[in-house]
C-alpha cells in the first residue's frame, strides 16, 4: 500500500495566538511519520467553526489526504466544537471509533468520559478527533493506528481480503 497522505489539524485557541506549545499536533506529526505515511498538511487554528471547517476540507479535498487527526476541542468547554464540524463536513460518521477511544481511555482516565470526540468520512477521507493533550493523543493514537490502513482500502472499495 502507498504512504498514507495525513493531515493534521490542531484546534487551540491558546497555541495559535503563540501563547503555549503544540506539543499534541507535533505529537501527531511524529507518530504518523513512524507509521511511514506522509504528513501533507498541519493546522494550527483557533477553536473557530469556520476556520476548522475550511481546513477540515481543503486537507480533504483539495490536498486528497485519505485521514486527518485533530486534537483538541472534544472537551466540555464553550468553544469546543471539533466534533461539531467533523459531522458537519462529514457525509456520515464513524461512530466505533469514538466509542473505541473512549473505552480503552477509560482504562486510563475516567476523564475520558469527558471527550465528546469521533470520527466521520468526507469522500475517501476520514476524519479522526482525538483530544488535546500530549498525553491522551499519544494513548489515543495507539487505539486507533491499527485500523486506519484498513479503513482506507475500504474507503478506496477495497475487500476484505
Ligand atoms: N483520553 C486519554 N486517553 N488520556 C487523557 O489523559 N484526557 C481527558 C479526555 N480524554 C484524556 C483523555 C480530558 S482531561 C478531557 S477534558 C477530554 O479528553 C477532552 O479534551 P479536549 O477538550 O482537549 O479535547
Amino acid at each position: 500500500m502507498a504512504a498514507l497522505r495525513i493531515g493534521v489539524l490542531t484546534s487551540s485557541d491558546t497555541r495559535a495566538a503563540g501563547d503555549a506549545e503544540d506539543t499534541s499536533g507535533r505529537a501527531l506529526i511524529e507518530l504518523s511519520e513512524a507509521h511511514g505515511w506522509e504528513v501533507v498538511r498541519y493546522h494550527l487554528v483557533p477553536d473557530d467553526r469556520d476556520r476548522i471547517a475550511s481546513a477540515l476540507v481543503q486537507m480533504a479535498d483539495s490536498d486528497s489526504c485519505d485521514v486527518i487527526f485533530t486534537t483538541g476541542g472534544t472537551g466540555l468547554g464553550p468553544r469546543d466544537v471539533l466534533p461539531e464540524v467533523t459531522l458537519e463536513v462529514s457525509d456520515r460518521e464513524v461512530p466505533g471509533i469514538g466509542q473505541v477511544v473512549r473505552g480503552e481511555s477509560l482504562k486510563i482516565t475516567s476523564r475520558a468520559m469527558l471527550s465528546r470526540g469521533t470520527a466521520g468520512q468526507r469522500g475517501h477521507t476520514l476524519i479522526i478527533n482525538l483530544p488535546g493533550s500530549e498525553k491522551a493523543v499519544r494513548e489515543s493514537f495507539g487505539f486507533v493506528e491499527g485500523v486506519v490502513e484498513h479503513a482506507v482500502e475500504m474507503m478506496a472499495g477495497g475487500g476484505h481480503g
